[in-house]
């Protein structure tokens, strides 16, 4: 084998190694590709951050996958309203009751917003149509600095938003011709921060955590324990929503499938366990 393509071989795999260790992202084939060509199109760089463990975050971001679009996967989003709403298919809820109030949201792995604002034009139009209180909290995460400053500047390309409804639309603003702004009424609605899903939790409970296509990057030997971590921070009876097909087999014990949708991948904290004290 050619010596410099051995080099490339090798470093590619301790670059791996590297962001595995640092974020629990796994280069898998599916992906192989396209983290061997960020690692080319950026080897200088790579090379001066191996000498200085300070920059190993920058490099780590350099290479994750950050793709994301405003309301995703809308069933997920439709099984969220309905939990937040206490809908019909909620067991245990009461249509007469008051709507509920000062409810809990995190978006795991928000990368540049657009996930945690659809959360929070979903939370806002429920609580303007009477079904729910204001105020909620919505924490929105991610081991990517680069991602979460897109995330709390708010501009998107006009392009990003052209399969939202009017409804939604109207929570943003022209910025110039090309791209809109998050209005700041529902801007500050949401707390973003530099948060790495390996690391302890942020110390609050949730009544949902909302991770999609993290998960599915990270080795499937450590995916329960995330879960099982994940599960530490909801509330009793909080839910789970990860993408569809990022999670197989037996959740851990703090967690039963919630069966309300067969298309969303979520699962309810079981009242029973105890939860919390392992990852504080
Ligand atoms: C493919 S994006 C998904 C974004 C959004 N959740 C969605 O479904 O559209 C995955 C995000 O997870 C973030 N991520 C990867 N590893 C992480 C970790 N250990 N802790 C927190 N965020 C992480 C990446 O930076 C990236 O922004």
């Amino acid at each position: 084998m050619d010596p410099a393509m051995e080099l490339t071989e090798r470093k590619f795999r301790h670059w791996c190694r590297l962001i595995e260790s640092h974020t629990g992202i796994a280069v898998s084939d599916c992906w192989a590709d396209f983290a061997r060509r960020r690692m080319v199109e950026h080897q200088s760089f790579f090379r001066q951050a191996e000498d200085s463990p300070g920059n190993l975050q920058a490099l780590v971001d350099r290479l994750l996958i950050k793709e994301t679009r405003f309301f995703r996967h809308p069933p997920s989003f439709n099984y969220v309203a309905n939990i937040l709403t206490g809908g019909p298919d909620v067991p245990g809820s009461d249509p007469q009751s008051e709507p509920p109030s000062g409810f809990s949201l995190w978006s795991v792995g928000c990368a540049s917003g657009e996930e945690a604002y659809s959360l929070a034009i979903l939370s806002e139009q429920l609580c303007q149509a009477g079904k729910l209180s204001s105020p909620f909290r919505l924490l929105a995460t991610d081991v990517s600095q680069s991602a979460l400053d897109v995330a709390s500047c708010g501009e998107y390309p006009r392009s990003r938003l052209k399969h939202l409804n009017a409804m939604q639309h109207a929570w943003f603003e022209p910025a110039g011709d090309k791209f809109l702004r998050v209005r700041a009424t529902l801007k500050k609605r949401v707390v973003f921060a530099w948060h790495n899903l390996l690391d302890p939790l942020p110390g609050k409970t949730f009544d949902v955590i909302f991770c999609q296509n993290l998960l599915v990057y990270v080795a499937p030997t450590r995916r329960k324990m995330l879960l099982e971590k994940l599960a530490g921070a909801l509330k009793p009876g909080g839910r789970l929503v990860l993408a569809p097909g990022e999670f197989f087999g037996a959740p851990p014990e703090a967690l039963v499938r919630d069966r309300c949708d067969p298309g969303v991948l979520a699962y309810r904290r079981s009242p029973n366990s105890a939860w919390g004290h392992k990852w504080h």
